[in-house]
């Protein structure tokens, strides 16, 4: 198994190495924000429903100084030359493209919900995995509305900020994602999962001590690639607006698990009743899993992940060979439960193990890709950790 999280030090160390280097100034201090797993609750988001997300010990990490003029200066250690743009190019959306589309985007929803952003240089180090299903992007706006809120002394409260970095990426880079991702990276709190109600954003932190129960996730990484996963997430979103259009209802959170079969027999078509059902029972999951872990029962929402993988891959249909293997693999070698985590098409799987036992459940997972020649998983244990600060 690969290590855990790079101590944040070690990213803050990078992020300030750069803005020296590029800039021959110290920063006026360092933002970090993590990536995220989310523990159950997939594809609720946008349906007004139930998540229950946790932060990673990944993070990003921006360094930061103010500069004159409405400009924004910014390099990455993960691009080859810096970007600098101004408020004619925040002002457009999509005008940016590329990882500093999520950085202008952030300019962009500040700007146009009022505030006075101040102009900034700012320099990038992360260790959360781009395209994995780690809410690299996420992480990105957050650490960059984090610095930019206090260089410029702006009035927004945390609770706030999800929608704003959400609009950055819905409106300003284009991908038309839910809320869950960037509330998860902005509330999280260390060793809690975030309840949230993605209708109303209120949030509860449920404990999920992971270390005191002898237990860790591990997640694994498919390396499968990313097949359309833009164009068949909005296909899947589109279809549940439908459905719920057609049900007469504002959202399938509205559609309560007693009123399924009703609510199935009034639509035309399988895979419509199939997304529907999924959307249904995965928020119920959401509230059992919940009930539970309040309750202390840790280990036992191993059947509830497995259940809603199951409804992903049958229902949702958003789950690929490299996803399924690796649920497989991970149950069969003793994981309590086992579920893709975020969009689909790719991205990671988690599982819910015994600390003792998360070497065993990594090896078989690589056994069994092996067996079938996927390019090697990548597999980490994380523990619940803290939502987007200063550093
Ligand atoms: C992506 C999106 C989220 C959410 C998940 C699926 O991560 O960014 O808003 O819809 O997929 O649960």
């Amino acid at each position: 198994m690969t290590e855990p999280g790079t101590p944040v030090g070690a990213v803050a160390e990078r992020a300030t190495a750069g803005f020296r280097q590029r800039y021959g100034a110290e920063p006026a201090g360092r933002w970090a924000a993590p990536g995220r797993v989310n523990l159950i609750g997939e594809h609720t988001d946008y349906n007004d429903g139930f998540v229950l997300p946790f932060a990673l010990p990944l993070r990003t990490v921006v360094a930061a100084a103010p500069q004159d003029g409405e400009r924004w200066t910014v390099w990455s250690e993960l691009a080859d030359s810096p970007v600098e743009f101004g408020a004619a190019e925040a002002d457009q959306p999509g005008r940016l493209t590329g990882w500093a589309a999520y950085v202008a985007g952030v300019v962009w929803a500040l700007r146009a919900a009022g505030h006075a952003v101040p102009g900034a240089r700012l320099a990038i180090a992360s260790d959360v995995p781009l395209g994995s299903g780690l809410s690299s992007s996420a992480a990105l706006e957050a650490a960059v509305l984090a610095a930019l809120v206090d260089l410029g002394g702006l009035d927004l409260p945390a609770e706030r900020r999800p929608r704003l970095a959400q609009r950055a990426e819905n409106d300003y880079v284009g991908a038309p994602t839910g809320i869950m991702d960037q509330s998860a990276v902005i509330r999280c709190r260390a060793g809690h999962a975030l309840f949230l109600d993605c209708r109303t954003e209120s949030v509860e932190h449920i404990p999920f001590d992971l270390d005191a129960a002898g237990l860790a996730v591990l997640v694994i990484d498919s390396r499968a690639p990313h097949r359309h996963a833009d164009g068949e997430y909005a296909s899947r979103r589109k279809s549940c607006e439908r459905a719920a259009a057609q049900l007469g209802v504002p959202a399938l959170r509205d559609v309560s698990p007693d009123d399924l079969d009703a609510a199935l027999a009034r639509l035309d078509d399988d895979e419509t009743r199939r997304r529907v059902r999924h959307v249904v029972t995965e928020d119920q999951r959401v509230l059992d899993t919940v009930a539970l872990l309040r309750a202390g029962r840790v280990r036992d929402i191993g059947p509830l992940l497995t259940a809603s993988h199951a409804s992903m891959r049958d229902d949702f249909e958003i789950t690929v060979p490299e996803i399924d293997t690796a649920v497989e693999a991970a149950l069969a070698a003793g994981a309590y439960g086992a579920r893709m985590t975020g969009g689909g098409f790719g991205g990671c799987v988690l599982a819910l193990v015994e600390a003792a036992a998360a070497d065993v459940v990594a090896r078989a997972v690589v056994e069994a890709y092996a067996e079938r020649d996927f390019a090697a998983p990548g597999t980490v244990t994380v523990l619940p950790s803290v939502g987007a600060h200063r550093t």
